[in-house]
């Protein structure tokens, strides 16, 4: 499984791909708004720093206005994904950005079928969003491995980027359940290097190494 970051700010984006762990970045209009700064530069900016796949979501509601809106900002750099929420018309702009040889993300897929559907409509990534599935007393993992299952079944080449991940066991859930990409917030990105037994392991190696140094 992969590593992609959930954020649209550049410092985020900067450490975390200094960790030489990263190879892609996800937005959304919050994630965005937040900034407060033009979106075409941010996403330009982010394309510069990273070579990977690179989510932009379009915010238009109908499939031609998506389809001119994705196109512009597939325009900004060769690794920008269109991100398209799962809607019938989403689905149909999915199907002409495929037809482009545009990258799509599908986003907001809650169930199999979505994401069955976004797949054969040609997309490149499908996004089930795990932590906000949690929030409704779903089960986020149930449905990566039934994702990731239909999809070895039919051998269907989309790939499945577990999205909304909030703390560091969805990152293990989502690898064991077939995602081939988690999509992470920074914060649970740094959360994943740490263990308490990792740091007392080196106190104790550095003070043993300390007291062999002393007595010559
Ligand atoms: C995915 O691409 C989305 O940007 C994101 O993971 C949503 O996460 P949230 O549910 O924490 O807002």
């Amino acid at each position: 499984m992969k590593f992609f970051i959930d954020t649209a700010n550049i410092d985020e984006i900067r450490e975390a791909h200094d960790l030489g762990i990263l190879s892609g970045v996800t937005t959304n209009p919050t994630l965005v708004a937040k900034e407060g700064v033009d979106f075409h530069d941010r996403i330009r900016e982010i394309t510069a720093l990273v070579p990977g796949s690179v989510s932009a979501e379009v915010v238009s509601l109908k499939a031609e206005e998506m389809i001119e809106e994705g196109k512009e900002l597939a325009a900004i750099a060769p690794n920008v994904t269109v991100k398209v929420p799962m809607t019938t018309e989403g689905l149909k702009a999915v199907k002409a950005f495929s037809d482009l040889n545009i990258k799509t993300n599908v986003t907001l897929i809650f169930n199999a079928n979505q994401a069955l559907l976004a797949a054969r409509a040609g997309a490149t990534y499908v996004s089930p969003f795990l932590g906000r599935l949690d929030d409704i007393g779903q089960d986020g993992l149930k449905l990566i491995s039934e994702i990731a299952e239909i999809f070895a079944i039919h051998g269907i080449p989309t790939e499945i980027i577990a999205a909304s991940v909030r703390h560091p066991i969805h990152v293990t859930q989502a690898a064991l359940g077939g995602a081939h990409i988690a999509t992470i917030p920074l914060k649970v990105i740094k959360s994943l290097v740490n263990h308490p037994l990792t740091d007392q392991g080196i106190e104790r190696f550095l003070s043993d190494w300390e007291a062999v140094k002393t007595r010559g």
